[in-house]
């Protein structure tokens, strides 16, 4: 289990060293990410690098039995840069450029820029490959954090052959993009340019490209990295952070090249409900890649500094997202920062060791943590996960694209469909409409818009394998270029779900699209928003009609069997409660359950390895039923009862 932090020595005097060493030890600290920002200070000129101070710190660390997660310190060109070769500035899509004295402004296909990272990352390669120290590759920082896409004349180019790749000749993209429309037909590709400020909306299918040729583009800058870490003879795993569902960023498709995901995790501690949020973050995190652990990389030790307002955590409130971040996979638990920065843009965020001090409680709950999760047993990566949540980022570029029936927040939507499962003490595992998804009990998808044919089979096959599917409004609708299918809507589930769509009727949008609709449940009720779907029938069996509105009487949720499995079919959004009736009954059929019965709702409980983890995310003690007929393993406290954002963890059941 890593332990430890970012650390910045380079803030700070070498005389604070051994001192941070000596608490680093107390605290159980056991890796630090080492000198993600550190550029300016590795290399004060073109040519002029100055390693002395990185031998010292990394000989102290290895003396002092701490690993280090050795950053490529790529993330911010040095001023210097970008005054030799303004070109490495990134622009705006109305042409506006971002300036250095903040952080991360570079254009990510600039040649000069990718020649700089490269002789920096090639330079610390060679010199620390096979260090003692050094047990991980931190690669760059949060790539697209601040810079979600760059619009500059080098990301045209590059964006130009990225396009040639993919479409060969102009006439392929001209029927990709359709643009027949509009008369925007190209003549050559040297006439595309990024989707800059354009009068009114920009053609869906060409952002759409953007979008993923920016993610590669992203992904290509790393894999440079990785390349010159590896061919200097750095055998480490190597890794980035991630952002949990950074809509810039497919990290499906990064997964792949990376040898472990990393992942950075800020919940607001005020919000009361943001433990579920972390909790999606988590499972998608452990999703990406399947039977590798993950890490989390960064979280806050108390308060962040970049809201409007910085509440600071409740007690134990930290470490029970970090216990949640183990139970749902994780094999290391990192924080921003080690030691809080006395000047600069975040002086103000929380640190392993607070500018306060030792003698705080930031700083015991450190050290307690440290402790505890020292004291756990070693887990395998297996976590107990009956239900798949299906989320692509594609698919979310898509559908938030303008010019639609309605507007809404794909991502939000998602949330909201995980919270309902969340609610229920069921564990989600987050996939993607190509994925293996043999496995799963039960598989809901959101709005799958965009949807290719291979996507459709592999999901219709997994029905027709004996699954239970729930697919909900607007799916099914256009193709990978954002096109509709010849012959109308539903055209390739269609025959699964035993319907076609006609119409989205979209719900009109008050000031909290809460324009809703009602539809029937069993005796009961729920309520739908954004659409009110017309469907066809063709042989669905309906369990569900609208009780009102436009199409008052007519089919909102039907089921299909197709030999032993079961699609179903939500014509319209459900709110969270709706949400939470439909898995519930689905679940029943499905033999879908909790891993234990009768807990509250901010009670959360996941199965890793075989062990039964339960978290208390409020301020209200909880006392078990009983034990679960398991024996405690590890605890935040003694005695019965889970204490305000206690938990803990319960040996394997005896079989
Ligand atoms: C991000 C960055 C860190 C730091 C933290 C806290 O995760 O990677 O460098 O800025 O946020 O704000």
């Amino acid at each position: 289990m890593y332990y430890g932090g970012d650390y910045n020595p380079e803030q700070w005097p070498e005389s604070v060293w051994d001192d941070d060493i000596r608490l680093m030890r107390a605290a159980g600290v056991n890796l630090v990410s080492l000198g993600v920002f550190a550029w300016a200070r590795i290399q004060r000129a073109e040519g002029e690098f100055d390693f002395g101070w990185l031998d010292r710190i990394l000989d102290k660390l290895h003396a002092g039995g701490i690993g280090v997660n050795l950053a490529t310190a790529t993330a911010s060109p040095p001023p210097w840069a970008s005054r030799a070769y303004p070109e490495i500035l990134p622009k705006d899509a109305s042409g506006a450029t971002y300036w250095h004295g903040s952080r991360q402004a570079y254009a990510p296909t600039s040649p000069v820029y990718r020649r700089l990272a490269a002789e920096l990352a090639g330079a610390i390669a060679e010199r620390y490959a096979c260090h003692p120290a050094v047990v991980m590759w931190h690669v760059n920082n949060e790539y697209g954090c601040h810079v979600h896409a760059d619009y500059s004349d080098n990301a045209a180019v590059a964006f130009r052959a990225w396009l040639r790749g993919r479409y060969g000749d102009i006439e392929a993209l001209n029927d990709a993009w359709g643009t027949a429309f509009w008369s925007q037909r190209y003549g050559d590709f040297e006439e595309v340019v990024p989707p800059r400020l354009t009068p009114s909306s920009v053609n869906p299918s060409g952002l759409l490209d953007f979008k993923r040729f920016t993610s590669d583009a992203l992904l290509d800058l790393y894999r440079m990295e990785k390349s010159i870490i590896r061919a200097a003879g750095g055998a480490q795993p190597v890794t980035t952070n991630f952002i949990g569902a950074f809509e810039p960023i497919d990290y499906r498709s990064w997964a792949a090249d990376l040898d472990l995901v990393a992942d950075d995790s800020y919940p607001d501690p005020a919000d009361a409900e943001s433990f579920r949020e972390a909790a999606f973050d988590r499972d998608l995190m452990r999703s990406l890649k399947p039977g590798v652990p993950w890490v989390l990389m960064e979280q806050a030790p108390d308060a962040v500094n970049w809201r409007a307002s910085n509440s600071p955590k409740a007690p134990g409130q930290m470490a029970a997202l970090s216990v949640q971040a183990v139970a749902r996979g994780a094999d290391g638990v990192m924080f921003f920062q080690w030691r809080q920065s006395r000047s600069g843009s975040e002086k103000f965020h929380s640190a392993m060791v607070p500018h306060a001090g030792t003698g705080t409680r930031t700083w015991r709950e450190i050290v307690e943590l440290g402790r505890n999760l020292a004291g756990l047993p070693r887990l395998s990566a297996e976590v107990d996960a009956p239900v798949a949540l299906i989320y692509d980022w594609q698919n979310r570029w898509a559908v938030e694209n303008s010019d639609h029936p309605v507007r809404f927040d794909y991502l939000a939507v998602v949330r909201q469909w995980h919270a309902a499962i969340h609610r229920q003490h069921v564990t989600a595992d987050i996939r993607h409409p190509d994925d293996d998804l043999s496995k799963y009990a039960v598989v809901i998808a959101p709005q799958l818009y965009l949807l290719t044919d291979a996507s459709a089979a592999n999901v219709a096959a997994y029905v027709a394998g004996g699954g239970t599917l729930l697919l909900s409004a607007f799916s099914d609708v256009v193709d990978e270029h954002d096109r509709f299918a010849a012959g109308g809507f539903t055209t390739r589930l269609g025959a699964t779900l035993g319907l076609r769509v006609r119409d989205f009727g979209a719900l009109p949008l008050d000031a909290h699209d809460r324009t809703t609709v009602t539809v029937s449940l069993g005796d009961a009720s729920m309520t739908g928003r954004l659409f009110a779907e017309e469907l066809d029938l063709i042989d669905a069996t309906v369990i569900g009609h609208f009780r009102d509105g436009r199409l008052q009487g007519h089919p909102a949720f039907t089921s299909r069997t197709n030999g032993s499995g079961t699609a179903y079919y939500l014509a319209t959004i459900p709110d969270e409660d709706g949400m939470r009736a439909v898995t519930a009954r689905i679940f029943a059929g499905a033999g879908v359950r909790p891993p234990v019965d009768r807990l509250p709702q901010h009670v959360e409980a996941v199965v890793r390895d075989g062990r039964l983890f339960v978290i208390n995310h409020s301020g209200q003690p909880f006392t078990p039923p009983s034990s679960f007929g398991r024996r405690p393993e590890a605890a935040s406290e003694a005695g019965d009862t889970i204490g305000a954002y206690g938990w803990r963890v319960f040996g394997r059941a005896a079989s």
